[in-house]
């Protein structure tokens, strides 16, 4: 068992270990990945102020999330195809996250379905939906999570249109994959891959294979779902949404003070910062330069979540520091998923988690609750 002592130990496995077309798809932004690089190099100008000579002892990073209770405020972001980094990656990944006590949310575009998830886990977990043009889908998946006795659903506002993302291009990842001869010696060498793959009994994107018409296997997916992200989606669409599902409803991909006004006043239960990780506006700001200019529009108005660029448990501090009452990781999850599957998922949380609790203290506060501004020091020209 290799030593694992932060995310990027996870990343180095996770590319040495799985198929090279699947790493790419999980560690790519869109176009010039000008954002999605921002996303992170934005956290690293962020710096952290020391505190000392003050009790630091009996400290705690649980807090709420939507009013859930979590070991910590960070939850585990909606990823497509996480079930290509490793058989079953969405039961595994949600099983990790039930033990370790935080909010799991699966993506309609998941290769396990939201049965599998839910017959294969104890306790409720998210459902994140992209809004579709086929009506009985939309109200039938709504359904699907309803039975599964999902306890959010987290509706994603920023992809009604692709961000082109190079890579995956040119290597022909595309739903399904492409395989060619490169790809399939790639796949070969990957034999720990191969096996996982072999061994799962899940069906590709089992949210939508054989629920949807005209989508009775894989190989009519593709042009489904190129033609099925709503264009038209509108503020009347997500009221509609909204009454059809009936519970808790996170909007996730604001990145903008006047559409979290907008969403505020919608009565989100919460909202997430989010640039979807770099991979969609490409140019846009970082959401950790956005969330500043939201928190100060509606922070006392909704609970106000982000994402993007979250790598460690000082990001997760600065972004709690910042006004975020929630963080999400997605490739942070993914690179222990491909990694070591449920034990690199959980060794990402363990990670993350000694990090916050370690740089609170040197901060000198005890409860993830008490960070704030007093805590950083931002690079000027920031906000
Ligand atoms: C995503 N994200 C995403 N979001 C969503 O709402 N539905 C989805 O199906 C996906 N799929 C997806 C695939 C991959 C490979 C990645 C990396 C991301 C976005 C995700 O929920 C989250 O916003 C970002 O991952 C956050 O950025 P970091 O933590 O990856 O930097």
């Amino acid at each position: 068992m290799p030593v694992i002592t932060c995310i990027d130990d996870l990343k180095r496995l996770h590319k040495a270990r799985t198929p090279r077309m699947f790493y790419d798809y999980a560690e790519s932004g869109s176009y010039s990945e000008q954002t999605f690089r921002d996303n992170s190099t934005d956290f690293a100008r962020i710096r952290l102020r020391q505190k000392v000579a003050v009790d630091m002892s009996g400290r705690s990073t649980a807090s709420d999330m939507v009013g859930l209770p979590v070991a910590m405020p960070v939850g585990l972001a909606p990823v497509g195809l996480t079930g290509m980094q490793h058989a079953d990656g969405e039961i595994l990944a949600a099983r990790a996250a039930e033990k370790f006590g935080v909010p799991f949310c699966l993506s309609t575009m998941s290769i396990c379905s939201i049965e599998d998830v839910a017959q294969h886990t104890t306790k409720p977990f998210m459902f994140q939906l992209y809004v579709m043009k086929d009506q009985d889908f939309l109200a039938a998946i709504i359904e699907r999570a309803k039975r599964a006795n999902c306890n959010a659903l987290v509706l994603t506002l920023d992809l009604q249109i692709l961000g082109q993302r190079h890579k995956d291009l040119k290597n022909g990842l595309s739903a399904p994959p492409k395989f060619t001869l490169p790809t399939m010696l790639d796949l070969a060498t990957r034999w720990r891959w191969g096996m996982g793959m072999l061994q799962t009994k899940r069906r590709f994107f089992g949210n939508i294979v054989g629920h949807a018409k005209g989508v009775g296997d894989a190989s009519s997916l593709g042009s489904w779902t190129a033609e099925q992200f709503d264009e038209k989606l509108d503020w009347d669409k997500i009221a509609r949404i909204r009454d059809m599902w009936g519970g808790k409803l996170i909007l996730k991909g604001i990145l903008d003070p006047e559409d979290a006004r907008i969403a505020a006043d919608f009565g989100a239960d919460a909202i997430v910062v989010s640039n979807h990780g770099g991979r969609q506006l490409d140019g846009a700001l970082s959401s950790i330069r956005m969330l500043p200019h939201i928190v100060e529009a509606v922070g006392d108005q909704v609970e106000i979540h982000m994402d993007s660029g979250i790598r460690s448990g000082q990001d997760v501090l600065k972004a709690l520091a910042l006004g975020a009452h929630g963080t999400w990781i997605g490739r942070a999850f993914v690179h222990g998923l491909g990694a070591m599957g449920e034990a690199g998922v959980t060794r990402a949380l363990e990670v993350i988690r000694a990090e916050l609790d370690t740089t609170m203290a040197l901060c000198g506060e005890k409860r993830v609750q008490a960070l704030g501004r007093q805590n950083v020091m931002l690079p000027q020209g920031f906000l």
